[in-house]
């Protein structure tokens, strides 16, 4: 679930050295698998459960959009993970984003179903969006946008070396200049005050 206990602020995040990235495969049980019809029914219920949209046919009408509306893209670029008896139990996107008003790739669309987090599923799912990236001949800049609610997820892409996008709004960014400088500024100090509670805690319990 996203982290609703604090307060929701929007932020993005860019990688330019997008060669260097980890290598972290699926833990044992799991596989990579291709959209196919039907897998957005799983989908919907992942990013409706996970707390990313607010209902289910929310989720359904952004996969119909997004997705749906780009067959050939979706094959490529939209990673399902399914367990041993095939159930869809996370997914992630490398898709087109027009936040900086030229079409540019980004992270899209991380969900892994609760009971499967922390197996390092979004690690190996992050691994396979980059190895698309370069694999389709991408090189030099990647992007994503996300939200104060989903620390957890900002605290991998940090260590996947993106950092926090700290420049001027971006042309379709919802929000003016003032708000948006303002709103950056608490965001990242709101993730980076949780990530280190986090990170103190796990150094506390070893
Ligand atoms: C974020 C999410 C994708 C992680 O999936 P996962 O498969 O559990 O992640 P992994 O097991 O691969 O990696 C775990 C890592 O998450 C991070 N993490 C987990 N809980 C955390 C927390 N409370 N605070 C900070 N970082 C945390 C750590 O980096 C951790 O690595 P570590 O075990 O080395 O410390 C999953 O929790 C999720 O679906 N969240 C809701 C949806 C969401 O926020 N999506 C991203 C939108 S931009």
């Amino acid at each position: 679930m996203l982290d609703k206990s604090i307060p929701h602020l929007g932020v993005l995040m860019e990688k330019l050295d997008t060669g260097k990235y980890p290598n972290y495969g699926l833990p044992s049980g799991f596989t990579f698998v291709r959209y196919e019809a039907g897998f957005e029914h799983a989908w919907s219920q992942l990013q409706y459960g996970l707390g990313q949209t607010n209902s289910l046919s929310e989720a359904e009408q952004i996969f119909q959009d997004e997705f749906l509306s780009n067959p050939e893209a979706l094959l490529k670029k939209c990673v399902f993970v399914q367990d041993s008896i095939g159930n869809i139990v996370a997914s992630a996107s490398l898709w087109r984003g027009n936040h900086f008003g030229k079409e540019l790739q980004r992270v899209h669309w991380v969900g892994v179903l609760e009971q499967h987090q922390g197996k390092g599923i979004a690690k190996a799912l992050l691994t396979r969006i980059f190895d698309i990236y370069r694999g389709m001949g991408f090189s030099d800049y990647i992007y994503l946008t996300s939200q104060t609610w989903s620390y957890p997820a900002i605290n991998i892409y940090l260590s996947f070396g993106f950092k926090p996008y700290l420049g001027e709004k971006p042309l379709n960014w919802k929000s003016d200049d003032v708000t948006f400088d303002d709103e950056k500024t608490k965001a990242w100090t709101m993730i980076l005050s949780k990530i280190r509670e986090y990170e103190s805690s796990k150094s506390a319990a070893r």
